[in-house]
């Protein structure tokens, strides 16, 4: 099954060009649904049909749902987040570190990125197309299930232990926040809901997620810094998708300096993203409602293209031996070293860019060795890590 997922900037044509995808792809004869993580209900208005948690069949072998805004929260996940984040602080991180568990959003989008497993694990569907919530919203999205397996391979294994053991006098020898076992049983309802969404979506030949963008300056900006954290959270970025340029045949005067400025945003966007390919769509002289505008907007994009194909193939990171070390390879564009961090503990790497901060496990090999020196290098960072590992080091002191 292939799963592509659209995100930009709000307003930039996400759901207008995810519904295009899909209607391109179901066009090719695979059995497609589109499906929406954003609770405003744009997916419906794009087809015009009522929509809900329900598919329906909305053209030859496209189905389209909508995730529930009102769908039941679980009552237990407000303690679920308040205990993490004790843990967290009692287990030494600080307040920022613990927070990034403050930064999970709202259960609505965890349940639409269960959804995406469930779909995924049922296989009813060749390919899911996913209209993604605006760029913020999305990216705390994608990072949450990094944060929970964190939380969960890290904490929750250790904790569990050692509550089995000392429970009965823990009170007495421990500081540690004492959780009740209705929040072990939340948490691991929670996390088996999300249980292998991430080694899904970071799959490059399962997902492949593309950015919506304008030729437009401020959009450029938003985009690049998001392609930065897609690529910090181990999301494969296949294609970027110019929407609303304005047609050769505009020749009114009014328009003369738009035609210029897009031109100019157009080559800053390939500059930029090259070699990801970069597809285009013409600003319409209507909205673009009802699957007739919608797949002829599809047709535009993709051409000869397999709207559902990996329209480019990259790995986000990579290890290799040199000398006698290693060098792990992070691919993070437009990073810069003003907004960037690095550190390890053990078998992890930290990397913070910006607000985003991601644990990653070391391969067994890099586990226990420091970086020596870490560059960026074009849009990837390259981190030496000493051949000895942290017994070695301190023996030599
Ligand atoms: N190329 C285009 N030509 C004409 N109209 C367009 C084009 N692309 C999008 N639109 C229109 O712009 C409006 C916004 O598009 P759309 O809903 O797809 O954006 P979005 O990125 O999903 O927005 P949001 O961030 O609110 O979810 C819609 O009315 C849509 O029909
Ligand atoms: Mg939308």
């Amino acid at each position: 099954m292939r799963i592509v997922l659209f995100t930009g900037k709000g307003g930039v044509g996400k759901t207008t060009v995810a519904s295009a995808t899909a209607l391109r792809i179901a066009a090719s004869g695979a059995k497609t649904l589109v499906m929406s993580t954003d609770p405003a209900h744009s997916l419906a208005d794009a087809f015009d049909v009522e929509l809900g948690p329900e598919s329906l069949e909305v053209a030859p072998c496209l189905w389209a749902e909508q995730i529930d805004p009102q769908r039941q929260l679980e009552d237990s996940w407000q303690d679920i987040q308040k205990h993490a984040m004790e843990v967290l602080n009692w287990a030494g991180l600080n307040e920022v570190e613990s927070e990034e568990l403050a930064l999970i959003p709202g259960l609505d989008e965890v349940f639409s990125l269960a959804d995406v497993k469930r779909h995924h694990d049922e296989g009813t569907y060749d390919v899911v197309v996913v209209d993604c919530a605006p760029t913020g919203e999305t990216l705390r999205l994608l990072s949450l299930p990094d944060v929970i397996s964190w939380y969960m391979e890290r904490i929750f294994p250790v904790e569990r232990r050692v509550m089995g053991v000392i429970r009965p006098v823990a009170k007495k020898v421990t500081s540690l926040p004492l959780p009740g076992e209705e929040v072990y049983g939340a948490v691991r309802r929670f996390y088996d809901r999300l249980d292998g969404v991430r080694r899904i979506l970071t799959d490059g030949a399962v997902t492949s997620v593309r950015l919506v963008v304008n030729p437009e300056k401020m959009v450029i900006a938003e985009a690049k810094r998001t392609f930065t954290y897609l690529n910090l959270f181990g999301y494969r970025v296949d294609a970027l998708v110019a929407n609303r340029l304005l047609p050769e045949e505009i020749t009114d005067p009014y328009f003369e300096r738009w035609k210029k400025l897009q031109t100019e945003h157009l080559a800053t966007i390939h500059d930029a993203f090259a070699p990801v390919p970069i597809l285009t769509a013409r600003l319409r002289d209507t909205e673009l409602i009802g699957t007739d505008l919608l797949a002829d907007v599809g047709r535009e994009v993709y051409g000869e293209l397999g709207a559902a194909d990996v329209l480019y193939e990259d790995d986000p990171m990579t290890v290799r031996r040199r000398g006698d070390g290693y060098v792990l390879v992070l691919r993070l564009p437009f990073a810069t070293h003003d907004d960037l961090e690095l550190s390890t503990k053990i078998d992890e790497l930290f990397v913070k860019v910006g607000p985003y901060r991601r644990t990653i496990m070391l391969p067994r090999v890099l586990a226990s060795k420091s970086i020596t020196s870490a560059k960026l290098a074009g849009d990837r960072i390259e981190m030496v890590f000493d051949p000895r590992d942290a017994a070695e080091r301190s023996d030599q002191r």
